[in-house]
C-alpha cells in the first residue's frame, strides 16, 4: 500500500509523543481516517475491507445511519450529565429483556472496569477473596485480570502468573488458574477451594476457542453446588453470538455477566448485569454500609454512548439480522478453509462465523497451551499480506459485521488466496 507524506508525518509525530508510537492497540504503522459500513480508509486514502471493526464494537459496520442519527440527536442536547438519562434507562431495560442472567444492570465505560467490578461484586456477595479464572482468558487490563493471560513459562495449576510489570505479587495470591475446556480439573479445583473462592470468571468462548460440549454446563453445575457466583465475560460475545449473547447461544445462564463493545454503539460504554440479589451490593439501602460496593464513574451510562448503543440494539433486533451476519461469516470461514486445503497451508480456521481466525497449526486447539503451536511468524506474514491486499484485521481475529457484503467476502478470499500462494512459494524456495 502506498503511503502519503501526510500519513508519514502523522506517524512521525506519533513516535515523538506516544510511547512506542501508539495508543497500545493495533500495530502502530497505520493511521485510520474514516470508516463506512464494512470498509475503512487510512490517512493515505488506501481502502480496506475491515474485519478489525474497532476491535468488535462496530458489529453493524461503521457510521450506520441509525446509530449516527441517534448519537447526533443526543450530542445536540448535551453530552454528559452525571445523572440518570432516558437512553441509559432504556438501554438497561433492553439488556434485561435480552440477556438471560440480567435482572439488574450497572454501566461503566470499559470492559476492563466491568470485569473488575464483577469480580469485586462476587467477593462482596460471597464474603470470600479468591477468584478462579482460566489460563489464556482475557478480562481487560486490571491487576486481577492480567493473570495467566499469556504466560511464557507454563506453571502448575492453579498458580497464577502476572502478565504485566507493576502488578503486586499479593494479587497473584488471590487468583486461581485452571485450563479452559477441562471440566474435571476445574470442578475439582472449585470444590477443593470452595471455602476461599468468591467467584469463577470466564469467557464462555475463550478468545477463539469454543467451549467443549458440556464444559459450560459442568461449570454451572459445580458453581451452583458450591454457591459460588459464575461470571461470564460477554464483552465480546454479548449481542454478537445471539441477541441474548453466548449464554443464549450455548444455553447456560451464569449469575453475572459483563457486556461491552456492541452495547456502546462505538462509544465508551460497558456494563455489569446479573442476579438481583448479587447486584443488590450496589444498593446501600439493601445491604447496609458494610456490604455496600460504591461505584462512581464520571461517564458511566453516558447519554451519547447509551443512545448509540440503544440504536444499535434496535437495528440488531430486526428479523434476519443475525442470520445475515452468520451467513457472511460462514461463507468466509468456508472459503478460507478451502484455500487452506488447496494450498496445503499448515493452518485451520477456528471460531464461529461472527468471530474466527486462521491459526497456523494443524493441532487441535482446545485451550491456551494448544494455541502455543500456532506459528505466530507465519500468521504475522499472512496478516501483512492481507493488509497489503486491502484487508484489515486484528492480529488474531476476524470480526464480521452485518454490513459486510458478498463483494467484501470475495475480495477477502482473493487476497487470502494470493497470500497463501506466496507463503507456499516461500516454503518451496
Ligand atoms: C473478553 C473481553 N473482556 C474484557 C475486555 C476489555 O474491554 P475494554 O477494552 O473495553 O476495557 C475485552 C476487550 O477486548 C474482551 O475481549
Amino acid at each position: 500500500m502506498a503511503r502519503s507524506e501526510h500519513e508519514e508525518a502523522l506517524l512521525e509525530q506519533a513516535r515523538k509523543v506516544l510511547p512506542a508510537g501508539g495508543f497500545g492497540n493495533l500495530s502502530f504503522d497505520i493511521v485510520i481516517r474514516e470508516g463506512k459500513a464494512g470498509r475503512v480508509w487510512d490517512e493515505s486514502g488506501n481502502e480496506y475491507v475491515d474485519f478489525l471493526l474497532g476491535s468488535g464494537p462496530m458489529f453493524l459496520g461503521h457510521a450506520h445511519p441509525d446509530v449516527t442519527a441517534a448519537a447526533q440527536a443526543q450530542i445536540g442536547k448535551g453530552t454528559t450529565f452525571f445523572a440518570n438519562n432516558a437512553a441509559g434507562i432504556r438501554l438497561a431495560a433492553a439488556i434485561v429483556d435480552a440477556v438471560p442472567c440480567a435482572e439488574k444492570v450497572r454501566f461503566v465505560s470499559s470492559g476492563t472496569e466491568a470485569d473488575a467490578y464483577a469480580m469485586r461484586l462476587a467477593r462482596a456477595f460471597r464474603k470470600r477473596e479468591k477468584i478462579l479464572k482460566f489460563e489464556g482468558g482475557y478480562h481487560g487490563m486490571s491487576d486481577w485480570s492480567l493473570m495467566s493471560l499469556a504466560p511464557k513459562r507454563l506453571g502448575n495449576f492453579p498458580q497464577a502468573s502476572r502478565d504485566s510489570a507493576g502488578i503486586p505479587r499479593s494479587v497473584a495470591a488471590d487468583m486461581l488458574i485452571a485450563p479452559f475446556n477441562n471440566a474435571e480439573l476445574a470442578a475439582s479445583l472449585i470444590r477443593e477451594h470452595r471455602e476461599e473462592l468468591a467467584g469463577v470468571i470466564l469467557e464462555p468462548f475463550q478468545r477463539l476457542i469454543p467451549p467443549a460440549p458440556g464444559f459450560l454446563q459442568a461449570l454451572r453445575d459445580v458453581t451452583r453446588e458450591c454457591g459460588i457466583p459464575l461470571i461470564f465475560d460477554e464483552v465480546v460475545t454479548g449481542f454478537r453470538f445471539a441477541w441474548g449473547g453466548a449464554q443464549e447461544f450455548y444455553g447456560v445462564t451464569p449469575d453475572l455477566c459483563t457486556l461491552g463493545k456492541i452495547i456502546g454503539g462505538g462509544f465508551p460504554l460497558a456494563a455489569i448485569a446479573g442476579r438481583a440479589d448479587i447486584m443488590a451490593h450496589f444498593d446501600r439501602s439493601l445491604v447496609g454500609d458494610e456490604n455496600f460496593l460504591p461505584m462512581i464513574g464520571t461517564l458511566s451510562g453516558n447519554p451519547v454512548a447509551a443512545a448509540a448503543g440503544l440504536a444499535s440494539l434496535e437495528v440488531l433486533k430486526r428479523p434476519g439480522t443475525y442470520d445475515r451476519v452468520f451467513a457472511t461469516g460462514q461463507a468466509l470461514m468456508d472459503g478460507l478453509a478451502e484455500i487452506i486445503a488447496e494450498t496445503s497451508l499448515p493452518a485451520q480456521v477456528i471460531g464461529v462465523p461472527v468471530l474466527f481466525d486462521v491459526v497456523y497449526t494443524r493441532e487441535t486447539i482446545r485451550d491456551y497451551r494448544s494455541t502455543m503451536a500456532n506459528d505466530a511468524a507465519m500468521q504475522g506474514r499472512m496478516n501483512q499480506r492481507l493488509r497489503a491486499g486491502g484487508v484489515l484485521k486484528g492480529d488474531t481475529k476476524f470480526y464480521t459485521s452485518v454490513a459486510h457484503t458478498e463483494a467484501d467476502v470475495a475480495h477477502t478470499l482473493d487476497a487470502f488466496r494470493k497470500a497463501a500462494l506466496e507463503e507456499a512459494r516461500k516454503a518451496a524456495a
